[in-house]
């Protein structure tokens, strides 16, 4: 039975999975460790460093009894028995495979430190999203070195979005944990098993090989990217013949085999991970000589660049083709709803190529705007921020809603239609408002895989 449990990286991942650990097995001590002091504070303080509805709830409940955050990573290895890699893995800027390959560098420095300062039998726990076969390479750097301590490792990866993470936690549709096929390895996977057991019903406990679990996670997310690229393939389709990419997405499904979820055309799908994950897919298959399937996963990345693109596009010929000096708001920033992450938000290459343009820009965000600020630094006095939408969009020529943000929903377009300037645009990036409505108030409205209507 496991009473110690680390977690190397506090972030997006680790911290709300260790939260819910924590809530689960009251009686494990969960300590949670990075090397970001200010992020480690902030959990600390219980006030979490990410926005995530009903996280500090959770938070709160463990804080200081079983659940602990520090930033000494070194001094926090040695107690514990079983130690999840939470760090992340970027894609690669430099060197061979830049621009695809996954940056392993911060997850081989944890593994390392692991090596240096664990002092008895120690499961090791992927959490972090890894190429296929990295498992094999931790095990190679554990086992470079004569020790008292033996190494297990598995790999467990994470499958919350964020948003949803602690509903996703609480609830998961499965939980995955690979491990080697030896008694040791087996034996590392049920002490997993029973962890997860103590909230999760036993037949959503997936236990496979160490390799199906790792290329799983890269499946798993290149499939719900794909998806996304696919609807909003067919919303260029639609824009073009009047046909209602709402209307073919509800069509599509009803049929029990392809499901409703996932079929909301968009602007285009942003987070930290689908794409990183996608190119990191890619360069495997290239690794493996297998071409065609590095071509076939890697349209999915192209059709969405091309989304992102021709949101802007439709902007400009909408707007007489010209966007010079015009002013332009941008409702929301956040790559989603409910999260104050912007990381490959699509708002930041519309923004840019807006300013490309030489609009003047505007970005509302509830919760966002430090990201966008960060994202858009460089970017000059064209640029401004306002947690305000209405304040946001006076003046204005056109919106741009790029985030689904509920409160987006609520607000008085009469209003916000009056202290515009004619004609007033509407570009709906997430099909989130009723164009009929918008219409009607004076708007000329164009929603995604819909045909516009415009007063003009
Ligand atoms: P993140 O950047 O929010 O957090 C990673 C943390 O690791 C950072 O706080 C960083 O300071 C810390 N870190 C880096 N190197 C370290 C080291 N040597 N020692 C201690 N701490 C170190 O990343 P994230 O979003 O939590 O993602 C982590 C992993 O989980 C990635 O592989 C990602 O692909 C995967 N993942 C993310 C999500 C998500 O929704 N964000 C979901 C599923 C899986
Ligand atoms: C995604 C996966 O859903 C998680 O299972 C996975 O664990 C995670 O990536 C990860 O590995 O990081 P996340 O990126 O947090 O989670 O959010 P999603 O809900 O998947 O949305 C991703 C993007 O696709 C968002 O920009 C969203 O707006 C967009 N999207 C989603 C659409 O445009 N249309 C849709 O129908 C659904």
């Amino acid at each position: 039975m496991i009473r110690n449990i680390l977690c190397i990286g506090a972030g997006y991942v680790g911290g709300p999975t260790m939260a819910i650990i924590a809530k689960h097995c009251p009686d494990v001590r969960v300590v949670v460790a990075d090397i970001n002091a200010e992020r480690v504070a902030a959990w600390q303080s219980g006030v979490a460093p990410i926005y995530e509805p009903g996280l500090e709830d959770v938070l709160r409940m463990s804080l200081g009894r079983n659940l602990h955050f520090t930033a000494d990573v070194e001094g926090a290895i040695p107690d514990a028995e079983m130690v999840f890699v939470s760090v992340n893995t970027p894609t690669k800027t430099f060197g061979q495979g830049a621009g695809r390959a996954a940056d392993l560098q911060h997850w081989e420095k944890t593994a390392r430190s692991i090596l240096q300062h664990a002092r008895g039998d120690t499961i090791v726990v992927e959490k972090s999203t890894l190429p296929v076969r990295t498992a094999e390479a931790m095990e190679r750097i554990f086992k470079s070195r004569d020790g008292g301590a033996r190494f297990q490792v598995l790999s467990n990866p994470e499958f919350l979005a964020e948003g949803t993470a602690i509903e996703d936690l609480e609830h998961p549709d499965r939980v995955l944990i690979g491990g080697a096929e030896t008694p040791d390895g087996q034996a590392a996977i049920q002490e997993l098993v029973d962890l997860y057991a103590r909230w999760v019903p036993r037949d959503r406990i997936l236990t496979t090989n160490v390799w199906s679990a790792e290329l799983s996670k890269l499946a798993a997310n290149a499939f719900l990217a794909q998806r996304v690229s696919s609807i909003n393939a067919i919303s260029a389709l639609c824009e073009q013949t009047g046909a209602d990419v709402q209307e073919v997405g509800r069509a599509i499904g009803t049929d029990h085999r392809i499901g409703p979820h996932f079929l909301r055309a968009s602007v285009g799908f942003g987070g930290s991970c689908f794409e990183k994950d996608i190119l990191n897919l890619v360069y495997l298959c290239e690794c493996y000589g297998l071409e065609e399937v590095g071509r076939y996963w890697e349209a999915v990345v192209t059709m969405n660049q091309y989304q992102k693109r021709r949101f802007v596009q439709r902007m400009i010929r909408a707007m007489f083709n010209t966007l010079a000096d015009k002013r332009i708001t941008v409702f929301g920033f956040a790559f989603k709803a409910d999260t104050g992450d912007t990381r490959q938000s699509p708002a930041i290459q519309v923004c840019r190529e807006l300013l490309g343009e030489r609009a003047f820009v505007c970005v509302t965000d509830p919760q966002a705007l430090d990201g966008a600020r960060r994202d858009l630094a460089d970017a000059g006095p064209r640029v401004s921020f306002t947690p305000d939408p209405y304040e946001a969009a006076r003046g204005a020529h056109a919106i741009a809603l790029l985030t689904d943000w509920r409160e987006y929903r609520d607000l008085d377009y009469q209003r916000i239609y009056a202290r515009m300037e004619r004609p007033a645009f509407f570009f709906d990036g997430r099909n989130l408002l009723d164009p009929e409505k918008l219409h009607g108030i004076g708007f000329n409205v164009y929603p995604i895989g819909l045909p516009e209507r415009s007063l003009l």
